[in-house]
């Protein structure tokens, strides 16, 4: 039990793999898990904005390995898992976070009717956020349970909880993280592994580029959010700092919303005038 509070959310000397780390929501966990003291271990593709990530968490003052790979590829969680714990002897926290949207002709994140929707993508999307989730987690399971202090994040999102249309694949993959959390956890539990997903809101990262930056469609979902605004990177690492922290210690098959009041029911609606639909009168 930590003596006192600053010490409750700190993770000092604790030896951490992000996925996705590599830049958005993912880079922000892992610099915040460095200022709270943790080692890291960091995957993604991109190799050198990895390498960026680890100067970021070096100029904090801790460790910071690479551990590349491409969930597209069933062996990866593996072998990005034994990378992470070789290399850092161990592993006590595990925010697992890469995560993709169906793309467009173009690469970039596209929202899409399930009814138009490519069944490529479905699996593209199925096989990186889910497939990926349960192998990282099953390879993850032995080193964590050989920690005192083990805590598996999954990074879910809102969509998982309410549902989203045109996002149908994401949305479903989101809601099997939760489930698969909620069953690790009490699966795990007596083992000392707590496992929670955390669910954020619509956050401003090159994922979301393709809303944040086209002002009508920013402010009609903007209009649904209670609190008004896009979330930043930084506010969803602070969440699971904190669910990596002793400060969590006791909270455990927990899906925390981070979403501004998006998934209150009616929340959103009720009283706020909105801008008219860019998809048109449903
Ligand atoms: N932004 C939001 O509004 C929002 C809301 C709720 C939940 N989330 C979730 O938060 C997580 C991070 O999202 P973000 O917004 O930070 O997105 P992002 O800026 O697009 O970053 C995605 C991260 O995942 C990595 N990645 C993508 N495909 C990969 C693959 N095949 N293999 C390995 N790594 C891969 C990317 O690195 P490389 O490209 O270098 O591989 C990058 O580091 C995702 O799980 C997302 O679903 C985001």
């Amino acid at each position: 039990m930590p003596g006192t509070t600053a010490e409750a959310f700190r993770v000092e000397g604790a030896r951490a793999l992000v996925t996705g780390a590599s830049r958005g929501i993912g880079r922000a966990v892992a610099l915040a898990l460095a200022d709270a003291g943790a080692d890291l271990a960091l995957s993604a593709r991109s190799e050198e904005a990895l390498k960026d990530t680890a100067a970021e968490v070096a100029r904090r003052g801790r460790t910071a390995v690479p551990a590349p790979g491409d969930f597209a590829r069933p062996a990866a969680a593996g072998a990005v898992v034994d990378e992470a714990a070789e290399a850092l002897g161990g592993l006590d926290i595990v925010v697992h976070n890469a995560g993709i949207l169906p793309g467009g002709p173009d690469g970039a994140p596209q929202l899409t009717p399930h009814q138009y929707a490519r069944q490529d993508d479905w699996d593209a999307v199925v096989t990186v956020n889910l497939n990926a989730s349960a192998a990282l987690c099953r390879h993850a399971h032995p080193h964590l349970a050989a920690s005192s202090r083990a805590s598996l994040v999954l990074m879910s999102s809102v969509a998982g909880v309410v549902g989203t249309p045109m996002m149908e694949a994401y949305a479903a993959t989101k809601a099997a993280q939760i489930s698969l959390a909620r069953s690790l956890a009490v699966g795990w539990a007596r083992e000392g592994i707590r496992v929670n997903a955390l669910c954020p809101g619509w956050t401003r990262t090159d994922m979301t580029t393709f809303a944040s930056g086209t002002a009508p469609l920013s402010d009609w979902l903007m209009a649904h959010v209670p609190l008004g605004r896009w979330a930043e990177p930084e506010e969803a690492a602070w969440a699971a700092l904190y669910l990596a922290s002793p400060a969590a210690a006791f909270l455990t098959g927990q899906a925390l919303l981070l979403d501004g009041g998006l998934s209150v029911p009616d929340g959103g609606l009720a009283g706020i005038p909105k801008p008219a639909s860019p998809f048109g009168e449903a």
